[in-house]
């Protein structure tokens, strides 16, 4: 299928080749693809592997998405909902897979915002009144996320979403990449839950010195 990756960051680097590799056309958005490839080394070196790996602006990535396909939001999470609000049109319609962190950074310590009555993921939903949003693989480091046993051990990964559909074609796309314990948590609403694990992450990741883990929901 034709997967849509809005953003062109440590994210954006990992899940592009590992969706190349499954057979997948691959289409990144980015503010200005210029700049992009001027600036963005870590896109530059991608793009020089994989010919294949199609770069655009914002609005034309967009554009070239398909409606049977995925569009990926890994756009910085202060920034997302600024940039994807005016696309609302065109991602109607489309299933919208949301791995956005509401982590500020601009002060001493990371500061969740939106928390605790409020998620990016519901704020993205009501952005894009007719897109469906699955919020997913927020709770990894990049590494991970296409490679569920770098961790080394079976772990979680959480969906959230309104649309039962769209979840499935994005469980579908997490089971290809070797994702085996799929935690459906309900609607969209459950990504302040999987929003505000991200504090977790961090004292984990300190405590253990890697960002290669997980979490396990035993049961
Ligand atoms: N890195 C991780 O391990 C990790 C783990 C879990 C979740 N996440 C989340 O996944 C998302 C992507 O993370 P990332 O680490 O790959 O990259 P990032 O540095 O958080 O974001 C990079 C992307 O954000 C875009 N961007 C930045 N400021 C913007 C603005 N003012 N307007 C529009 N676009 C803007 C950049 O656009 P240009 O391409 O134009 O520069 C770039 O494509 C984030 O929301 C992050 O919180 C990341």
């Amino acid at each position: 299928m034709k997967i849509v990756i809005l953003g062109t960051g440590p994210v954006c680097q990992v899940l592009a080749p590992a969706f190349l590799a499954l057979g997948h056309q691959v289409v990144v958005g980015t503010r200005d693809p210029g700049a992009t490839m001027e600036v963005n080394l870590g896109f530059r070196r991608l793009t020089a592997r994989h010919p294949a790996l199609e770069l655009a602006g914002f609005r034309d990535a967009v554009a070239a998405a398909d409606r049977a396909g995925l569009v990926v939001n890994a756009i910085s999470g202060p920034a997302c909902l600024d940039a994807l609000a005016p696309l609302a049109g065109s991602l109607a319609g489309h299933v919208v897979v949301d791995v956005s962190s509401p982590y500020d950074w601009s002060g001493e310590d990371a500061v969740l915002d939106p928390v605790n009555t409020d998620s990016l993921g519901e704020a993205i939903q009501r952005a894009l009144p007719g897109a469906f949003v699955v919020k997913t693989l927020n709770t990894l480091a990049a590494e991970v996320m296409p490679d569920p046993d770098v961790a080394g051990q079976d772990h979680t990964v959480f969906v959230s979403g309104d649309d039962s559909a769209a979840k499935a074609r994005v469980g579908d796309l997490l089971q290809s990449l070797g994702w085996r314990d799929v935690l459906d948590l309900g609607g969209i609403r459950t990504a302040r839950a999987t929003e505000m694990m991200l504090r977790m992450w961090i004292d984990t990741s300190q405590a253990l010195g890697t960002h290669l883990f997980g979490f396990k929901i035993v049961r």
